[in-house]
């Protein structure tokens, strides 16, 4: 069982409802018979609540307005309690689709943190997939628990929270060769990278979170020099919010800049060496000290061939050439003027090639 809670329908008792006032400000509150929602805009009886079409909007006793809606997923984790950092909605979707999770499939996931993506995890393998879930701290395994219970409203059956180190939980929970995705969302995914390559079907997908540029280069040499993954692929995910109003149509002025980087590689089949890709720097390009060191080759900027850079500095000397001709006829003319001819307009000038 992984969503006992009710997603539409009339509020019944026990539905989660978020209640938003006259400012925008968000409660959410737990049905619960007798029980009443205290404001400084006055109080709203649960009661009232039951039976409502979800979406409705209610008065409280000072009349003022509250629009009453179940929270969505991304309402719940954005505002569930939180012992660790936990991955963002527009992250979650993201490893979501780019992790492939699919119904039924076999995931493994670590750390679970708050447990925020633990949920989105759990709601896309759905009922026949199992989620194992590893976590180095209880105080946050127990953090996790409580969201994810508090959202499904009963604890998920196909989900398991081990509580300890991956690298060396890992193998006693899952056999070799019977996980369809590893998401790695912890400070040092590099240190799991065996244990996850060990764990996962052929074919299947490892995916990693990862909030620095320094993290993320290091679990990609990381995976590179495991020779068991394709290889990776990186991205990072901006979402910029828009105004759409009348004519107000813009983008926001605040985003959120930056959240973490996603790293994804696919696990080869046993034996199976990965062709040397065009588009891979050649090993001559940097040496596995150059990595530890940080050069320009380790930061993954490869320097020109002598001959293009010979071709670019004949570009810049005969651009260079160019100008100094066109100084000079700009002040052989002006030389010119200084002489007016006869039929010769002092100060005229022709417009430049791109009209300003
Ligand atoms: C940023 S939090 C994860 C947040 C979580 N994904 C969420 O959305 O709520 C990272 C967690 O990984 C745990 N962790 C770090 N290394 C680990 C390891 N090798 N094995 C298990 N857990 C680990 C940490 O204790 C921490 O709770």
């Amino acid at each position: 069982m992984t969503a006992t809670r009710r997603q539409s329908g009339p509020f019944v008792v026990g539905d989660k409802v978020q209640l938003t006032g006259p400012k925008g400000k968000m409660n959410t509150v737990v049905l619960t018979p007798g029980a009443v929602f205290h404001t400084h805009r006055g109080m709203i009886a649960h009661d009232d609540l039951v039976d409502l079409p979800d979406g409705s909007v209610v008065a409280s006793t000072t009349g003022d307005e509250y629009l009453a809606l179940r929270p969505l997923l991304s309402d719940f984790v954005m505002s569930m309690p939180r012992g660790a950092a936990i991955v963002y909605p527009k992250d979650a979707a993201q490893i979501v689709a780019q992790a492939d999770i699919f119904p039924g499939a076999t995931v493994v996931e670590a750390g679970v943190g708050s447990g925020a993506l633990s949920l989105w995890l759990l709601r896309a393998i759905g009922p026949e997939g199992r989620l194992a879930s590893f976590e180095r701290r209880q105080e946050f395994a127990d953090v996790a628990e409580g969201n994810v219970v508090s959202f499904f409203g009963a604890e998920p059956q196909n989900w398991t929270v081990t509580v300890g180190d991956l690298v060396e939980s890992l193998p006693g929970v899952m056999p070799d060769d019977t996980v369809d995705r590893v998401v790695l969302d912890m400070l040092a995914p590099w240190e799991c990278v065996d244990a996850t390559a060990a764990a996962l079907k052929p074919g299947g997908l490892v995916i990693c979170y990862v909030a620095t540029a320094t993290q993320l280069s290091r679990v990609a040499e990381a995976l590179r020099a495991s020779g068991a993954f394709t290889e990776p692929d990186s991205s990072e995910t901006l979402v910029r919010g828009w105004h759409v109003e009348g004519l107000a149509v813009r983008p926001d002025h605040r985003m959120i800049g930056h959240t973490g980087f996603l790293i994804t590689a696919r696990r080869l089949a046993p034996g199976a060496v990965l062709p040397q890709l065009k588009r891979r720097p050649s090993k001559s390009d940097y040496s596995d000290e150059d990595v530890e060191l940080w050069t320009p080759g380790a930061l993954g900027d490869r320097s020109a061939s002598d001959k293009k850079l010979r071709k670019t500095a004949r570009q810049a000397r005969t651009a260079a050439t160019a100008a100094v001709a066109a100084t000079e006829a700009i002040e052989a003319d002006a030389a010119g003027a200084a002489r007016p001819a006869p039929d010769a307009a002092p100060g005229t000038s022709e417009p430049t090639d791109d009209g300003r």
